[in-house]
């Protein structure tokens, strides 16, 4: 490490003032350490791949197919008065772990309130998606276990099998017989992990053909549900409802409360001894702070209103598929949507940079996967259909992604 600084000699340890501190001129250059963030920087930039934060204005005149707000409800009135009115109530923060604190009953009766929705026996809330993922596949596997994960998984899956020390097997994507060949012959506890809708290209898991085949090994089915929540099922019962499959023994579940129910936080649901088992074992539940208040009366205020409102699951995967048919009728590489994420193929990541920020100056914003979040390196422009888009609102959509699209 080069030490041409010399650190010490620059050190001006009295304060410039008592109770102040030195001086920014005088104060010893320690950043040596970090020089290997340069080299990954310009190696980023050659490979189009920077990431950068953009501001975010509370009234953003574009019109949103980036969010994974998918039925409309985050600025719904009574979801952002319920949110409040928990705040108010409950406090602006939970105060700790939920073992330490205590429950409050907001949490309890929006786990209630879930697992019934979703047809399953308990659910536990946590902070988020990716911590009710942890939880679920680091609780249910130990280093003896076997864990077949879908090479599509979200991120949150991948750690979670990552942090579990169980021995993983990646199976191809979306194959069930390449699940049953990974398990045939295994003696002991077995986990096979896929996302419902994978996040990428909005392709859903062949849920009941997975279930048998884990049923016909004795494994368990973990299931994220993250984008059937609210879009598949019976008015949005997600989509181990929809495959017949909500709260058999077997199969436990976890959602995000950010994306249909317009909040933040996640959850794990399944049988009863499950949960509980959570509650007793799950890291990312004992040692995080319990779900925030607000997040939790906005999430359950959007569950009560999704099941008055049940047609709004429906309209998200109707304009879902309408955007599908009319991109690729334009000619466009647009796979076929299962829910209500849609992926248009970008011939390149800096191709689909440009057409994301040309759509951005048109007044629309999309989302932009690019390696390294897409496991395939295919980069692509990813749209969500929002149940409160009007047609005039697809037009000019559909309108300025075709006028935007890169010639190949
Ligand atoms: C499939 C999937 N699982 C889990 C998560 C994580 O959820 P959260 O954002 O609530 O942490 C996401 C969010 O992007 C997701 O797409």
């Amino acid at each position: 490490m080069p030490q041409d600084s010399a650190p010490s000699l620059l050190h001006d340890t009295a304060p410039a003032t008592p109770g102040e501190p030195p001086a920014a001129a005088s104060r010893p250059v320690y950043d040596a350490a970090f020089d290997w963030i340069d080299t990954a920087r310009a190696a980023r930039h050659r490979a189009g791949l920077v990431r950068t934060l953009r501001p975010r204005p509370a009234d953003s005149p574009l019109l949103d197919l980036a969010s994974n707000d998918y039925l409309g409800l985050a600025r719904h009135p009574e979801v952002t008065r319920g949110a409040a009115a928990a705040a108010h109530r409950w406090g602006a923060g939970a105060t700790g772990s939920r073992l330490v604190t205590g429950s409050t009953e907001l949490h309890a009766r929006l786990e209630a309130e879930l697992a019934a929705f979703c047809g399953f026996e308990a659910a536990l809330v946590l902070s988020s998606g990716y911590a009710a993922n942890l939880a679920a596949v680091t609780a249910l596997t130990a280093p003896g276990t076997l864990l077949v994960s879908d090479a599509g998984n979200h991120a949150s899956l991948i750690d979670g099998c990552r942090l579990s020390r169980a021995r993983t097997e990646v199976a191809p994507h979306a194959d069930p017989e390449a699940v049953r060949a990974a398990l045939t012959g295994h003696d002991g506890r077995a986990l096979a992990v896929t996302d419902s809708v994978f996040s990428v290209d909005g392709d859903a898991a062949p849920l009941p053909a997975l279930a048998e085949v884990c049923r016909a090994a004795g494994a368990a089915l973990l299931v994220d549900d993250a984008h059937g929540l609210g879009v598949l099922g019976d008015g949005g019962r997600g989509a181990l409802w929809a495959a017949g499959l909500a709260g058999d023994g077997d199969v436990v579940t976890t959602v995000t409360l950010s994306k249909s129910l317009g909040s933040q936080g996640g959850a794990v649901l399944g049988p009863a001894r499950v949960i509980e088992h959570l509650v007793n074992t799950a890291r990312s539940f004992i040692f995080d702070t319990g779900l925030a208040p607000a997040a939790a009366g906005g999430a359950l205020t959007a569950l009560q209103l999704l099941r008055r409102e049940p047609q709004r699951a429906a309209r998200a995967g109707q304009v879902a598929r309408e955007l599908h048919e009319r991109l690729t009728a334009a000619g466009l590489a647009a796979v076929r949507p299962d829910a209500a994420v849609v992926s248009v193929r970008a011939p390149s990541p800096e191709a689909a940079v440009r057409w994301a920020a040309d759509c951005r100056a048109a007044g629309l914003a999309v989302g932009c996967f690019r390696p390294p979040s897409v496991p395939d390196g295919i980069s692509r422009l990813r749209l969500t259909a929002r149940a409160d888009l009007t047609d005039a609102q697809l037009d000019t959509a559909v309108g300025t992604i075709v006028a935007t699209a890169p010639t190949a």
